[in-house]
């Protein structure tokens, strides 16, 4: 038997049947790019969401890339963000010709921690873009107040963490602009790239689906520069069948989390942190150990599946060197870089799946 990290065709053959029905009905439908589908979709998201406005686009790349052109941000401008993050959370900053200012983690929820990101304040900075890693909200009580105290904006990157609450309300409803991706792997996958913004700003909601659609309303005058960004009618149709299951879905990362927890513990290795306030929605199971790779090749010797996000940190990425870090900038993102290992978790795995999971990581203990 071999355990997978991730297993898509299981998750979509749970709901096969109302996809495909889905699917057909857009297809007779004659409408492929936004449409009815679409703005049902970024209703249903928002009732989940309880964010008045979403706006749907082509990716979580593009979803944060629309969040900071909306407010404006560009040249010698200052974006705060956690150098240990996917790519995109940084490369759209610069992608506007601001600087991303790296503050380093927070070491429970792995995103940039509140006192680093107060330490990283200028009279440059106009906005803060926390990531809920791996599912974690960040420290959104703490950073908003932060923000509040700067004036400046915050931009959630939801990606990894949708439907996640902290004590009870719902991420990306927490700053100004939550952003989020529906890659496939995702806690919410369509099947393609899909992304949205959501924010309870109105003037923020109409900018942003003008930017969407090369800046304009009416598509003969272009009051501003907008980009290429519209979600598929098939991607929001299959969103939308999928959202009904999230929650449930959830609940099943839940489960299968609280395994590896009891079973793990005890280990010489370190589990995800459990937070009362803002429980993770798990998108990954990631535990750190100094001998990850050592690990990761004993879990592959067995047949068992193990992913690194992120083995190079942010900032030591080689297009960033502009900004001028060097190793030892940012010791916490570093020492994550070198120690993680994110574990099969997906709704769908079994119990035999789960118990030969959390046995391979005991037996490499045994072993050693
Ligand atoms: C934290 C984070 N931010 C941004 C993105 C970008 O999303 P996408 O791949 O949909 O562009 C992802 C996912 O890939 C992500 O995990």
């Amino acid at each position: 038997m071999k355990v997978p990290l991730q297993d898509l065709a299981r998750g979509y053959a749970e709901v096969r049947k109302e996809i495909e029905e889905a699917i057909l009905g857009v297809s007779a439908s004659g409408r492929y790019i936004l449409g009815p589908e679409v703005e049902a979709f970024e209703e249903d998201l928002g009732n989940f969401l309880d964010a008045p406005f979403v706006v749907s686009c082509a990716s979580g790349t593009d979803a944060i890339l629309l969040a900071l052109a909306a407010l404006e941000i560009g040249d010698g401008d200052e974006v705060i963000t956690g150098p240990f993050s996917f790519f995109s959370t940084a490369a759209t900053i610069v992608r506007l010709g601001a600087r991303p200012v790296f503050a380093d983690l927070d070491e429970e929820t792995l995103a940039a921690s509140p006192s680093e990101i107060r330490g990283a304040i200028t009279p440059r900075t106009k906005a803060i873009l926390p990531v809920h890693l791996y599912g974690q909200p960040a420290a959104m009580d703490e950073i908003t107040a932060i923000a509040k105290e700067a004036g400046v904006a915050v931009v959630e990157d939801c990606a990894q963490a949708i439907g996640a609450t902290i004590g009870g309300a719902k991420i990306g409803a927490w700053g100004d602009i939550g952003c989020f991706s529906f890659y496939p792997t995702k806690n919410l996958g369509a099947m393609g790239d899909a992304g949205a913004v959501s924010t309870r700003d109105e003037s923020i909601d109409r900018r942003i689906r003008m930017l969407r659609v090369h800046g304009s309303e009416d598509a003969i005058e272009h009051p501003i520069i907008g980009i290429n960004s519209r979600l598929d009618s098939i991607q929001a149709a299959v969103l939308r069948i999928k959202l009904r299951h999230l929650d449930k879905w959830t609940e099943a990362r839940r489960i299968i989390a609280r395994f590896y927890d009891e079973a793990l513990t005890g280990l010489p290795i370190r589990l995800p942190t459990r937070m009362e306030k803002a429980p993770s929605v798990y998108h990954q199971y990631t535990i750190r150990f100094d001998a990850r790779d050592d690990l990761k090749d004993h879990l592959e010797s067995l047949g068992i599946g193990s992913g690194v996000y992120y083995p190079l940190p942010l900032h030591l990425q080689p297009c960033f060197q502009e900004l001028g870090h060097t190793p030892g900038d940012f010791p916490q993102a570093e020492t994550a870089a070198r120690q993680v290992l994110s574990l099969p978790i997906f709704p769908g795995l079994t119990q035999a799946e789960m118990e030969m999971v959390a046995e391979g990581v005991r037996s490499f203990f045994e072993k050693s």
